[in-house]
């Protein structure tokens, strides 16, 4: 994964005069009669209203738009909308994944906050254009104060009979339930999402079968997150070539930036796809903190490989640039960190999350955390040997790719990353090397013993 980035460019286009849609600057935009004032739920209307929009015809848009998933892993929309079978006697279900639980990752909670209408349009629209019966909302339990509100929202929803029975007086019909996640960062983990809301332990299950072919009790079933949800108003209301044309060619559309660590002005921003990294933190966040020198950026949540500073010199924040640089997009959750971080210490406190988190279904995952976490804790207190980096690169040799889910790849690729990009703090940190000494008769040390350090 290691690269140079050769692109200059930004591919926002001109962000200085980007107007939000995500998120207005509308004030009480959160509120039902406001949303509804500013044109709320009228690509809804439009496209119950009109006899020549067939449910397809909404998936097709969304696929032109190239809209991609922005929970994470950014398959395409459209493309997942299309694996959902034709109709039958079973019961179809949408989840939005609301559980946003990876750490450097909070923009869903603005959207929550501020927005949340635009996202239940968003639901409404992929239940019309999937035939769906009912979507669940799995929403992230400690985010209690917008679960209030939004089922607030969601009750005046029903009144208006924008939700429910013959939705806005049309043949179509579906509800939206809210549910509180408890804690477990795997519950975001979309099969295990599944398991969590018919009320089982949040295990992931095997893949294949999908959960289009086999989700919620057995029935078809699809998980978007809260965001890419929220884009669909907008792909209807500006249409799928201007959602296209914004930002990025092979990753377009508008996206939230959640930026923390080390900048003056963290938060979440609005741009389009395709922003400079160095744009983000110079111009929208007013540099790094205290004058300090930027040494590292995790890109897309706490499992997306950390680059170095000269690795984010000309990369954009789409995910064809950021994989040319060595990492990924994944949430946009982007972590800062200046001239003074201890990238051992970044890293213990990364193994420690998700050696907590594991499930313990896969022994490679249960024991691999663990022993990660061990292992650079070690490290960190200048215990550990030179054959420990070694030893951690096979750990994750042994994790990657060897489990039912993604959460052991996301566990071991920080660490793989951390190190091979910051060896030299690590080498620091270990214990001095124990050198072959002469013969010292009067010690009795033995001077053929080998060197304990690699
Ligand atoms: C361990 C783990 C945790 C995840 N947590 C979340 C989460 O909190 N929110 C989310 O939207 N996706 C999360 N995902 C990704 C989901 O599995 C899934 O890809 C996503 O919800 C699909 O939505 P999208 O296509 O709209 O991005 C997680 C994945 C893994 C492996
Ligand atoms: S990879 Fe880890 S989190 Fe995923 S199922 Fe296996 S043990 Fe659970």
């Amino acid at each position: 994964m290691e690269a140079t980035n050769g692109t200059p460019q930004s591919k926002a286009g001109d962000w200085r005069s980007y107007d939000r849609v995500l998120l207005p600057p509308i004030e009480d935009l959160h509120q039902l009669e406001v949303y509804r004032e500013h044109g709320g739920y009228g690509q809804l209307r439009d496209v119950l209203d009109d006899p020549d929009i067939a449910p397809g015809d909404v998936t097709t848009a969304v696929k032109e738009s190239g809209l991609r998933g922005r929970g994470g892993a950014g398959f395409s929309t459209g493309m997942k909308w299309s694996f959902m079978p034709e109709p039958d006697d079973r019961p179809r279900y949408l989840a939005c994944n609301a559980d946003e639980s990876e750490p450097g990752t909070f923009k869903d909670r603005q959207l929550m906050e501020y927005n949340p209408h635009l996202m239940f349009e968003g639901i409404l629209l992929a239940g019309y254009a999937m035939s769906i019966d009912v979507c669940y909302v799995y929403v992230r339990g400690e985010y209690a104060d917008w679960i209030v509100h939004m089922e607030e929202q969601l009750e005046k929803l029903y009144d208006a009979g924008l939700v429910g029975e013959n939705i806005l007086g049309s043949d179509f019909s579906m509800e939206i339930v809210l549910h509180k996640g408890a804690g477990a960062y795997i519950c975001g983990e979309e099969t295990s999402l599944l398991e969590s809301l018919e009320g089982k332990r949040g295990y992931p299950r095997y893949k294949p079968p999908f959960p289009a072919q086999k989700g919620l009790w057995g029935c078809p079933t699809t998980i978007n997150n809260v965001e890419t949800l929220a884009c669909v108003p907008l792909v209807l209301e500006k249409g799928p070539e201007w959602f296209a044309n914004t930002g990025a060619e092979q990753h377009p559309g508008p996206v939230l930036y959640g930026i923390s660590g080390h900048v003056n002005r963290p938060g979440v921003y609005e741009y389009p796809t395709g922003m400079l990294i160095s744009d983000l933190i110079e111009e929208v966040c007013g540099g790094m903190r205290d004058g300090k020198e930027f040494k590292a950026l995790v890109p897309g949540g706490s499992s997306t490989p950390p680059l170095r500073a000269d690795q984010c010199e000309g990369t954009t924040m789409d995910s064809e640039s950021l994989r040319e640089a060595g990492s990924m997009m994944g949430t946009a959750g982007m972590l800062v960190l200046d001239e003074d971080t201890d990238m051992v210490s970044y890293l213990r406190r990364v193994t420690h999350f998700y050696q907590h988190e594991s499930c313990g279904q896969c022994t490679p995952c249960r024991e691999g955390t663990g022993w990660l976490e061990r292992i650079v804790t070690r490290i960190d207190e200048g215990e550990g040997q030179m054959r420990d980096l070694d030893l951690l690169f096979d750990l994750c040799d042994q994790m990657e790719g060897r489990t039912i889910c993604a959460f052991a790849d996301a566990a071991a690729w920080p660490v793989r990353y951390t190190i091979q990009r910051f060896r030299e703090e690590f080498e620091a940190k270990v214990k001095p090397s124990i050198h072959p000494v002469s013969a010292d008769v009067s010690s009795g040390a033995d001077a053929t013993a080998p060197a304990t350090e690699g």
